[in-house]
């Protein structure tokens, strides 16, 4: 097999996105547009991949920085045969080139294979059929049905707009060949454009075979040039990333209702209930269930582990067979281990929690250690902040707090303390002891009546 090399469009604005940001950095499944196009082209394994940018272009080049590609500015859009001219200096001799567009997301690795495949001597352009064709380059046959021009909407004729069979925009050729063909496009027709697609009409004159592959699956060749056409394709994606879900033997109670931005692994017999969304790197292990509604980001849930509805994780680890929610809030820094309980309205953040303790109503735990078997009542509250810094609080193993209690950082609850409900812990607690500290004097008035409302 020859080298491949892969052009990139991407110097479109993307007008149509009334957006600021340049149209290949808005995003799919929270990655950027232009992302999964290299993702797709880099699973080809070409030896030079070449992108070429105009609007917006030092934005965008910033958010690939350290990526092996090779940057061209197309100062000025001339045309997609203009944007590969650009290219050309680049392309190395005796390879292939295919050229794919920086907007069509979902682009599929086999539809780049197959014509990579033919492309050794032919050009090979990838087509799909399109009830309404409007708008695009038409594939136009002879009798024989070889491939004979591509012509473009605006410069065709009423006989030609009836055809169905459209150019997706990606195509790939020799180097040799297509080095030849660009030097001789012109812009002499109805956009005033340089047009890609009449190097089609060059190889049959040269007699070069052209073969168009059509593909069946139009999302894969769908690109986005309005918000409409990002919500669909971002429907798509979570459509496809859920039937590989349920391949891979996940229970999703409904695939329609699950989202995942980023990367979703999981174990077996995984149970997904309804509304859930994923984000960055979450990693679920054997079966793991989590409930309806929950926020899970960046985290690594252990085997058996259950967290019910409401439940928002962002950067933490729990363990094995632990108990979440519902509502309870785990924010960065936390980590539970195996057997842990932490209940509804629970917030933890920066919490390092050991095995089978139990936060179950209603606290507040913060730059916190927990150790094991320890029982937090409900409502306490770790005073971590004064204002200006923040302190831990340490509670060791076998420690019991009473409900409403205030843990006033730094402090420590040493092994098996017992802290009285409704204590304002300010200084260490010693090991074994019962600790409190509330108001002493509980009074009752005989004959108190409550206040009735006035008659106007
Ligand atoms: C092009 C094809 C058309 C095909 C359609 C599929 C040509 C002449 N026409 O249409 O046959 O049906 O794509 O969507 O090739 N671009 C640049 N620089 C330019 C012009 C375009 O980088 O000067 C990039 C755009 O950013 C985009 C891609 O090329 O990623 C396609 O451009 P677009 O204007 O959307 O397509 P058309 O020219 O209308
Ligand atoms: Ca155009």
């Amino acid at each position: 097999m020859p080298k491949l090399n892969i052009v990139i469009l991407a110097a479109g604005k993307g007008t149509r996105m009334h957006s600021d940001l340049p149209k290949v950095l808005h995003e799919v499944g929270a990655k950027p547009i232009l992302g999964h196009v290299l993702a797709a082209a880099k699973a080809l394994q070409p030896s030079k991949i070449i992108v070429v940018y105009g609007y917006g272009g030092e934005t965008v080049k910033a958010q690939f920085e350290g990526e092996p590609l090779v940057w061209v500015r197309q100062a000025e859009q001339l045309g997609t045969g203009h944007a590969v001219q650009q290219a050309l200096p680049h392309l190395e001799e005796g390879a292939t080139t295919l050229i794919l567009l920086g907007d069509v997301p979902l682009v599929a690795s086999q539809d780049c294979e197959k014509l990579i495949t033919k492309a050794a001597d032919t050009l090979a352009i990838l087509s799909f059929i399109k009830a309404d064709p409007s708008g695009y380059g038409r594939i136009v046959r002879d009798g024989k049905a070889d491939v004979t021009a591509i012509v473009e909407h605006k410069d065709a004729t009423e006989a030609q707009r009836q055809i169905n069979e459209v150019n997706t925009g990606m195509m790939a050729m020799p180097n040799s060949l297509l080095v030849q063909w660009l030097a001789k496009l012109s812009n002499n027709n109805a956009q005033g454009e340089y047009y890609l697609t009449d190097i089609v009409a060059m190889a049959v004159q040269q007699g070069v075979a052209v073969v168009a592959e059509i593909t069946e699956d139009e999302w894969s060749v769908t690109g986005i040039n309005a918000k409409s056409d990002l919500a669909q394709i971002e429907r798509v994606y979570q459509q496809r990333y859920a039937q590989q879900l349920l391949q891979q033997g996940v229970t999703l109670k409904d695939p329609n209702r699950i989202d995942v931005r980023g990367d979703l692994q999981c174990g077996r017999d995984v149970q997904i209930d309804v509304n859930c969304l994923f984000e960055g790197q979450v990693v679920l292990g054997d079966r793991v269930k989590i409930a309806p509604n929950c926020v899970i980001k960046n985290a690594v849930i252990a085997a058996g582990t259950q967290i019910a509805a409401y439940t928002h994780i962002d950067d933490a680890q729990i363990g094995e067979e632990a108990r979440l929610g519902p509502f309870a809030r785990i924010r960065p820094g936390t980590t539970l281990a195996d057997h842990t309980h932490v209940g509804n309205f629970v917030e933890l953040k920066n919490a390092q929690v050991d095995s089978a303790s139990k936060i179950n109503h209603l606290s507040y735990v913060g730059d916190a250690t927990v150790g094991k078997n320890v029982n937090v009542g409900a409502g306490t509250i770790t005073c971590n902040y004064d204002g200006a810094n923040k302190f831990r609080t340490i509670i060791e193993d076998d420690v019991f707090i009473g409900s409403d209690t205030q843990l006033v950082a730094p402090v420590t609850l040493a092994k098996g303390a017992t802290i009285a409900a409704g204590s304002t812990i300010t200084k260490d607690a010693p090991a074994g002891q019962l600790t409190f500290c509330r108001a002493k004097d509980q009074k009752s008035i005989a004959g108190w009546k409550r206040p009735v409302k006035i008659k106007k």
